[in-house]
């Protein structure tokens, strides 16, 4: 199923003169890396095995995501920790940061924002023995010197990168790896064309239902808290994440395949737990935070009976639950489970909201509003998505305004740029 699809975008690629046109040759380049399934070891799998673009950039096959919502590996019994994220609006995450006046960490890729930026992320996932396993770089390389698009790739960096032998294959996976993320920085997959986007430029209305939950999503509901809804007063669209971590308060996925890997990638067997961020700057006021995702395409499926699963380790698979979780986790907490991690639970603005039914559904209705696809817009938005340049982005705070963003951002962590994937 997956190859065929990805061969159609190949084409569509190549040849569709409206997709080419849209895209910068680089854009091009790493839109063939990222659909391109001979990568991986064994080969099969590609990066939209996991984050493909009729379900959002996220996991696009409806069976995984209703069982376990964990993808397997390229290797048969494999299996990561947690659901894929979507890759697009990823481009729009700051470098890490600690933000000490609300006391959170901002930013970085990843649920656990270990990912330095989008470069130094897309070369995890091939290195990964638990998702792409290659042995290494070099053996990246070796795969793409004999992929078809190998011109295309000389064109852009000069016949002397990908003709190395193993000394240069660092340089080699780099290049790579700027051009992956180069599409994933394109308007292509971050196109801002929902139906909320067309009603933010006046050229959609929203049904009742839609705008009720628009209302509730801004007051009552408090999501806005962490998944801000407004333009910035430079006309950025928003990105329904301010970049910040919460717990709030997941369920354990009993199902997550990962409990059973071998020892070497899970010591903890069963008793995992999924410590987020607080893992990784080892933190126990951190610990069970993850970041807070963009919402935008959360709804988004290729047909009406698709499966999507929700939240970090997918326990959830249907939005008027995660509503409903969201509404009642403190009123009726046996409906759900015990947390995966008790820590730091936020009970300050979600847990308790006191949504009826009605308007449970009136939020799912808003959030549907936000896939793309609904049109194509005529003018690029203001400001353009970052671009890439030597593997560093612009700052978020550069290209939107979020307040938790551009407030007191002072402490500047020590980014982890050691690759865990
Ligand atoms: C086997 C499934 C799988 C494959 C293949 C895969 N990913 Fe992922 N991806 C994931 C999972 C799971 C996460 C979250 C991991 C985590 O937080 O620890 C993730 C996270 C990401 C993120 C971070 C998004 C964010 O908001 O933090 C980006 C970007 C991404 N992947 C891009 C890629 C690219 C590019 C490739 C190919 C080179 C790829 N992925 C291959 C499963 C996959
Ligand atoms: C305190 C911050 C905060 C508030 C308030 C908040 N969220 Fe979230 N939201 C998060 C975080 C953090 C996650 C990821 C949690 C996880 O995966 O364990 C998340 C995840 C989600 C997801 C799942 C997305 C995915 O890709 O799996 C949805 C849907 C969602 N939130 C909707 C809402 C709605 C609707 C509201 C208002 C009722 C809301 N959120 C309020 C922080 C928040």
């Amino acid at each position: 199923m997956r190859t065929a699809f990805a061969i159609v975008v190949l084409w569509t690629a190549s040849f569709g003169a409206l997709t080419a046109a849209e895209l910068t040759p680089l854009e091009q380049a790493g839109k063939r890396l990222f659909f391109d399934d001979q990568l991986s070891s064994p080969v099969g799998q590609s990066c939209a095995s996991c984050h493909g673009p009729e379900a959002g950039f996220s996991g696009p096959h409806s069976e995984i995501n209703r069982q376990t919502g964990i993808y397997p590996g390229a290797l048969k019994g494999r299996f990561g920790n947690r659901k894929p994220p979507s890759a697009a609006y990823a481009s729009y995450s700051p470098a890490r940061t600690y933000d000490d006046k609300d006391e959170t960490y901002v930013g970085g890729q990843f649920w656990d924002g270990r990912g330095a930026d989008l470069v130094e992320q897309a070369k995890g996932p091939f290195l990964n023995p638990l998702e792409m396993n290659n042995a290494s770089a070099w053996v990246v390389v070796q795969k793409v010197q004999k992929a078809a698009y190998r011109p295309l790739l000389e064109q852009l960096f000069g016949k002397e990168v990908l003709n190395v032998d193993e000394r240069g294959a660092d340089k080699a996976f780099h290049k790579i790896a700027q051009a992956i993320a180069a599409y994933e920085s394109s308007r292509e997959v971050n196109a801002f064309s929902s139906k909320y986007d067309a009603y933010l430029a006046n050229r959609a209305a929203l049904t009742p239902a839609e705008t009720r939950g628009l209302a509730l999503f801004a007051g009552k509901a408090n999501c806005t808290a962490c998944h801000p809804h407004q333009k910035g007063d430079d006309g950025s669209p928003p990105l329904f994440t301010d970049f910040t971590y919460d717990n709030v308060g997941t369920p354990r996925n009993t199902v997550n395949p990962f409990f059973q890997q071998a020892a070497e990638f899970n010591p903890d067997g069963a008793k995992f737990r999924d410590l987020g961020i607080g893992a990784i700057v080892k933190q126990p006021e951190h610990h069970g935070k993850v970041k807070v995702p963009t919402l935008r395409n959360v709804a988004k499926k290729p047909d009406p009976q698709f499966v999507k699963a929700f939240l970090h380790n997918g326990v959830f698979k249907d939005l008027k639950e995660v509503v409903h979780f969201y509404n009642v986790r403190d009123v009726t907490p046996d409906a759900f489970g015990p947390p995966d991690v008790q820590e730091n639970v936020n009970k300050d603005e979600l847990g308790r909201l006191g949504l009826t039914d009605a308007e449970e559904n009136d939020i799912v209705a808003f959030l549907e509003t936000l896939s793309d696809g609904f049109s194509t817009p005529t003018a690029p938005p203001k400001p353009l998505p970052p671009q890439v340049s030597g593997g560093t982005f612009p700052a978020a705070r550069d290209v939107l305004r979020v307040d938790r963003l551009i407030r007191h951002r002072t402490a500047t962590l020590q980014r982890d740029d050691t690759i865990r994937r």
